[in-house]
């Protein structure tokens, strides 16, 4: 693996999009002083978590729409064989744990491929989460991480989330629906202005969420999932 370690930086994603490096490059950092979020929010990241980013290089078309959900599914393994944490994925790219989440991903095209962002809040930061994140943010554990455990974990993900990438994705859809928690579950999901109330009915082979609504079954590929 290649890997670049820091302490502090802008953005991790950021990061790659500044310079050429090779496919499967890894950038982690302590901390991030700009983290961005999804849909153009920003990703609070104090030191006491784990923030990385990688690149992989021109992806075969067909595995584009896949990247995202794959990423969570070895986010998720490596949580339970690196830090024996049982997170539960919440459509499309959060994780969950006792119901808070833990990590985030972003994933970003670029002009020579695909930037997977991945913060996971591992143990408490210092100061505490801020206020208006209290309720919804938690953490994997109370014991702050080795810097062995770090690596190994960011390694895991990184060899995990390639070589899952060679199974059909029938398979990794099955494996990623038995660990997601919204399915049965009433929720409102966001789609640029669009808003869609309904019950989570399933996710298919795709990654794709069905939701029943008051007009039948409808099918999303991405949008914000809120559960109520
Ligand atoms: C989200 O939940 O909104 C997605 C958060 C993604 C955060 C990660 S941390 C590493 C990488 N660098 C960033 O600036 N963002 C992603």
């Amino acid at each position: 693996m290649n890997l670049i370690r820091l302490q502090t930086v802008d953005s991790t994603n950021e990061y790659l999009k500044k310079g050429a490096f090779p496919d499967g490059t890894v950038v982690f950092s302590d901390e991030q002083t700009a983290g961005k979020g999804s849909n153009g929010r920003s990703f609070l990241s104090p030191s006491g978590g784990i923030y990385f980013s990688i690149l992989f290089s021109e992806p075969k078309r067909e595995v584009l729409p896949y990247i995202t959900p794959v990423a969570a599914v070895a986010v998720r393994r490596a949580l339970a064989s690196v830090f024996n944490a049982r997170p539960e994925i919440k459509w499309v790219n959060d994780l969950y744990l006792s119901g808070k989440k833990i990590c985030g991903i972003l994933c970003e095209n670029v002009s020579s491929g695909v930037i997977i962002g991945i913060g996971v809040n591992v143990s408490r930061p210092k100061e505490g989460f801020p206020p208006e994140l209290r309720d919804i943010a938690g953490y994997v554990s109370e014991k702050s991480p080795t810097e062995e455990e770090k690596l190994t974990f960011v390694q895991t993900v990184s060899e995990t989330f390639f070589s899952l990438l060679s199974l059909p994705h029938s398979v990794l859809a099955k494996e990623y629906r038995s660990h997601s928690f919204v399915i049965g579950k009433k929720a409102v999901l966001t789609r640029g202005d669009e808003t869609f109330c309904g019950v989570v009915k399933d996710i298919d082979e795709e990654f794709r969420l069905i939701l029943t609504t008051e007009k039948g079954d409808e099918t999303f590929f991405s949008g914000t999932l809120r559960l109520i």
